[in-house]
């Protein structure tokens, strides 16, 4: 069998299966930020893609796709369930995120966590070479690098979460929270969004193993019997201990892409056009969000029909689209929320509206890049008002693509983007009165402060993309396992 030198796990495969006019099916890439910034090296490297294909009982054999060997993993419907909708995102997910909605603990969702985790690791490891490298991503897979790394020593292996990583009074919820971290352990270098994520997580290291840390060190005893299933690890006194790294490496867009998109002139006139069909109004403000309760949406929506409601602003002048991309529809939680955001924006328009004015466009829709650029450089003012979110990837995407400066970006201090991007309109979205008052400001700000603050913006986003990133990440991972051998 084929072996390669760098490979990514993720729960995704990065590509999407496309039936093209002849109705002959193909693979398409899929256009996420992670695809582009590994791209590079994937392509110059021996580089494989360890993923599922995304739907259900779905087998198919490993293929190659511009020069990207794929692996596909296939899960059968139980699976589906169990490992995807329910462990992933109806229980992690949810506890992740400070539990905006309540998690639900299940023992059989657990065991198919663990089985669909072995599998992946198995998977990996059948096709490493001899200290290779593994890049494992995302809280679907946190039992990947301790499988792997009890199956194959000789890997140097890093993962990545994506998402937050919650304080240890919410974490502790979990009744397989030492499985858990016993899992994230087996990696060299443990990356997180905020600088917040990775203490919780050192914390988190302390408070259920006690082992020794030192800001972004961990030091774990190696040939304690850890056992992914139980959690259960024996520490022997004196044992040598292995040094792991728990950092913060903030993510990041392709920018180029987006401001090569924004400069397009089919591009600006889709802009210009979508302005003229909602009827020129003096401000266009935007959300673009999957339906997820971690966005906030009901926040926004709450601020902007009070804000209608008082008429401190009118129909007339303004108008919101709202994005809101389908997403794990067959999950309770965001069943309930589609209901609710749904209900909400009926309301506002049936209250607010007028023949020819409709206060709020919502289009439960996904769009391709280009139409996504289009609306930004449509959107006076960009609403992210994220209740939690690791980074936030929406709020440096309409920075990449305004080039004008023009625009203003109102930011949930919530969004991991918020470290980063100081000079957006910092809000937190449950103080409704203070998301009003941004929405105005935003609305009223003189050209000079919109340049000044999305000049200061830009030069963050610009200075700082995925491929920097990805450099950066890997740069550490590098260093962690020459620099650093197993110590006395
Ligand atoms: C977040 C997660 C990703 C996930 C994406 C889409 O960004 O961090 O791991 O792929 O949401 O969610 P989905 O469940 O459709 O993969």
């Amino acid at each position: 069998p084929e072996t390669y030198d760098f490979i990514v796990v993720a729960n995704r495969l990065p590509v999407d299966s496309v039936t093209d006019e002849e109705g002959n099916q193909r693979w398409r890439m899929s256009p996420g930020g992670l695809v582009a910034a590994l791209e590079p090296l994937m392509k110059s490297t021996d580089g494989a893609w360890v993923g599922w294909p995304g739907a259900a009982d779905v087998v198919l054999d490993p293929f190659e796709h511009e020069n990207i060997q794929m692996v596909p993993i296939a899960l059968n419907e139980e699976e589906v369930e169990r490992y995807y909708e329910g462990f992933s995102n109806d229980t992690l997910w949810p506890l992740y995120h400070d539990v905006i909605a309540q998690p639900s603990y299940h023992r059989e969702w657990w065991d198919s966590y663990v089985a669909v985790n072995r599998r992946f690791a198995d998977a990996a490891a059948r096709i490493a070479d001899k200290g290779a490298t593994v890049w494992v991503h995302d809280y679907q897979l946190q039992l990947v690098p301790g499988m792997l790394r009890e199956a194959r020593p000789d890997l140097t292996i890093g993962f990545f979460n994506h998402i937050p990583f919650p304080a240890y009074g919410i974490f502790s919820q979990l009744p397989w929270r030492q499985q858990i971290i016993s899992g994230l352990l087996g990696a060299d270098v443990i990356g997180f969004q905020r600088v917040a994520d990775a203490g919780n997580f050192t914390r988190a290291v302390r408070r259920l193993f006690g082992y020794e840390t030192k800001g972004t060190r961990v030091w774990v005893p190696v040939g304690d019997s850890s056992d992914a299933t139980t959690g259960d690890r024996s520490h022997v006194r004196g044992a040598p201990v292995r040094r792991v790294i728990a950092r913060a490496y903030p993510i990041s867009i392709d920018v180029t892409s987006y401001v090569e998109l924004a400069q397009k002139p089919e591009v600006q006139a889709r802009a210009r056009e979508i302005r003229e069909e909602l009827g020129n109004p003096k401000t266009i403000m935007l959300g673009v969000d999957r339906l997820d309760y971690t966005k906030g949406i009901g926040h926004r929506l709450k601020a902007f029909g009070e804000l209608l409601a008082e008429g401190r602003l009118d129909v007339q002048d303004v108008t919101l689209v709202q994005v809101a991309s389908p997403s794990r529809e067959r999950v309770a939680s965001y069943m309930q929320l589609r209901d609710e955001i749904e209900l909400t924006v009926g309301r506002i328009n049936g209250d607010y509206g007028s023949i020819g004015h409709t206060a709020i466009n919502y289009l439960h829709q996904g769009y391709p890049r280009e139409e996504m650029v289009a609306l930004y450089l449509a959107a006076d003012v960009m609403l992210v008002t994220a209740l939690r979110d690791g980074m936030n990837l929406v709020a440096k995407e309409y920075v990449a693509t305004r080039a004008d400066l023009g625009g203003v970006l109102v930011l949930s201090e919530f969004a991991g983007a918020s470290d980063d991007l100081r000079q957006a309109l910092l809000i937190n979205p449950h103080d409704i009165e203070g998301v009003k008052e941004a929405v105005v400001r935003a609305i009223d700000m003189p050209a000079a402060e919109k340049r000044r603050r999305m000049r200061a913006l830009r030069k963050r986003v610009l200075e700082n993309d995925v491929v920097k990133w990805s450099r950066v990440f890997l740069d550490e991972l590098k260093q962690s396992t020459t620099a650093h051998p197993v110590s006395h």
